[in-house]
């Protein structure tokens, strides 16, 4: 029993440390559903809103940013409106432009 319960353990760690991998291709797809480039532009540096491409902002600050923008202006994106994947995919796509 103590076994199986040090195994599931084991396993848990292990799904809960690996990171998600962000698409590029899907990311770009969320920017523009969720309306992202209305404020940031369409190439995420030519918008009213500060230049997000090529963002540094690793994922927990960027999924953190978007769940809690704390802004008068950006609205905030909670789980049930963007996952945690669709996050992981918008920043690899702004970190893939310049
Ligand atoms: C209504 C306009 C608006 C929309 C829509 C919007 N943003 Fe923003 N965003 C802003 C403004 C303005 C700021 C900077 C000032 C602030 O936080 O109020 C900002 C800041 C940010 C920052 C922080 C940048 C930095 O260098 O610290 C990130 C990241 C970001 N936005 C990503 C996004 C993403 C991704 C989306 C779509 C899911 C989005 N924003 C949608 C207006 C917007």
């Amino acid at each position: 029993m103590r076994y199986f319960a040090t195994l599931l353990l084991a396993c848990l760690l292990i799904a809960c440390s690996s990171p998600l991998v962000g698409v590029p291709e899907n990311g770009k797809r969320w920017y523009f559903m969720h309306n992202c480039y209305a404020c940031h532009g369409k190439n995420a540096n030519n918008g009213k809103a500060p230049k997000i491409a090529g963002l540094h902002m690793n994922y927990s600050n960027f999924n953190r940013r978007l769940r809690n923008a704390k802004s008068a202006i950006m609205p905030e994106y909670p789980d049930n409106k963007i996952s945690d994947q669709d996050v992981a995919d918008i920043l690899s796509w702004l970190k893939s432009l310049e």
